[in-house]
């Protein structure tokens, strides 16, 4: 076993039985963001570092600890696997001039890379669906987006399980304070921190928030709130989040403590969370990043999104038994000899000529042994040729699963009768 190759550890493989239920899941998202006019981009999944330090953050988990970073040997340039997608989507935006007449609204999926500590629901390389509005200022689009991701659990049916909450973070002058309000606050009470937190006080003392440690929540509770320091504008701003979401009946808690684990963000940020994947419950998560776009080179632009975990929204799915149909293919043809062998390979491409979906038994293997295989393929049919039927230039026609009208269950035929049957009903 032990020079058995194995995939990297963090990260999976998608095998047939689980593909039908990420099929589902990507078909859905398709039908969700053309019901909201969202575009599709699609970027490289390798960036130039210096990408993500300066969207991301330089002290922040992500660019500090988590980042696949290597040194291309070719040309000694750093490159990363992409740690998310907000990055790129803005870089591409500025690169290719997208904002020239006004805003636009994207969207992305794709795999991520990130070099956690792999658990349910935390992989490696992970799969987030993006989406980003670049150019627009109002608070409507963080509506938008928080209506929009509302109704994609109700399209998934997993609506009872996922609760919203949301933040403001305020413009950069209101974290400005906040920032000395908290180095102050934490820097009275430096003996109670633990490493990881007195590090961060010297560095980025927002994130002392996010601490994890149940040793540090008593006195991460009581810290000076950001939203005590918002001025009239960033207020006014959450007010009207709060309203579109009053209004169009969608619940939420506001949660003074969320400060988001990316530096770009501002105003609103929200995180949609679930009870039911343990630690790792938010399925959902983003905000608004108004100055990225200026950050990263472009002429300023405003702009908001989010990205979903995909893996943490199928395991949902599955564990409340939300499953597609399997896949299964409408004929498995049994053939039996060298004869029906020698004619089989036709007939399927005949029959597939006519739009049906066939699996062609191959290997050989008696009667009884192909019918086993024809059953667990699950298809509705099975097209038998044997001696005989090759004889006669004809096929019987099988029902598995499928209707077979008035008929018997099993009849000769030729072939056009078997597409006659099937595409037009008995
Ligand atoms: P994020 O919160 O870092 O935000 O990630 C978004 C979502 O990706 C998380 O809520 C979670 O569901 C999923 N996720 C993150 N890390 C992992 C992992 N290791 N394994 C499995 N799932 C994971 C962003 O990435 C921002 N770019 C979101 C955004 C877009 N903000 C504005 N626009």
């Amino acid at each position: 076993m032990s020079n058995q190759l194995r995939a990297v550890r963090g990260m999976n493989d998608l095998l047939p039985a689980d593909a039908p239920l990420w099929s589902h899941f990507e078909q859905t998202i398709r039908d969700w963001l053309k019901r909201y006019g969202y575009r599709e981009m699609r970027t490289p999944i390798l960036e130039h570092t210096g990408l993500f330090k300066r969207a991301i953050g330089e002290v922040t988990d992500i660019v500090e600890k988590e980042m696949y970073t290597f040194v291309d040997a070719l040309n000694g340039e750093s490159m990363t696997l992409r740690p998310e997608g907000t990055a790129s989507c803005v870089r591409a935006a500025i690169e290719h001039n997208l904002l020239f007449d006004g805003g636009k609204r994207l969207w992305y999926a794709g795999p991520m890379f990130r070099h956690e500590r792999p658990q349910k629901g935390r992989y490696r390389q992970f799969h987030q669906v993006g989406v980003e509005a670049l150019g627009f200022a109002g608070p409507d689009l963080d509506i938008e987006h928080l209506l929009m991701t509302a109704r994609l659990w109700k399209m998934l049916g997993l609506a009872e399980f996922i609760r919203l909450e949301i933040n403001s973070l305020g413009d950069t002058q209101a974290r400005a304070s906040h920032r000395g309000k908290l180095v102050d606050y934490f820097s009275q009470r430096a003996d109670q921190l633990d490493a990881d937190s007195q590090r961060r006080l010297l560095t980025n003392p927002l994130r002392i928030l996010d601490s994890k440690n149940p040793a540090m929540q008593a006195l991460v509770e009581a810290a000076p709130q950001l939203i005590d320091e918002l001025d009239d504008a960033a207020r006014a701003h959450f007010e009207a989040v709060k309203r579109g979401l009053d209004a169009a009946g969608i619940a939420y808690r506001v949660n003074p403590r969320l400060v988001r684990g990316l530096d770009y963000y501002n105003y609103t940020v929200f995180e949609w969370v679930t009870d039911k994947l343990g630690a790792q419950g938010t399925v959902c998560a983003g905000g608004r990043y108004d100055g990225l776009v200026a950050q990263l080179g472009g002429k300023p632009a405003p702009a908001c999104g989010f990205a979903m975990g995909v893996e943490r929204l199928l395991v949902m799915l599955s564990d409340a038994k939300l499953l597609p149909p399997p896949d299964a293919p409408d004929i498995y043809l049994v053939n039996v000899g060298e004869a029906a062998e020698r004619i089989a390979m036709r007939a399927a491409e005949t029959l597939r000529d006519a739009g049906l979906n066939v699996v062609l038994h191959g290997g050989g293997g008696s009667f009884k042994s192909q019918m086993k295989k024809a059953d667990a393929s699950l298809a509705e049919y099975a097209v038998l040729i044997g001696d005989d039927e090759a004889a006669a230039n004809q096929v019987t026609l099988k029902a598995l699963r499928g209707e077979f009208g008035a008929q018997p269950e099993q009849r000769r035929m030729a072939l056009p009768e078997v597409i006659e049957l099937l595409k037009t009903g008995f």
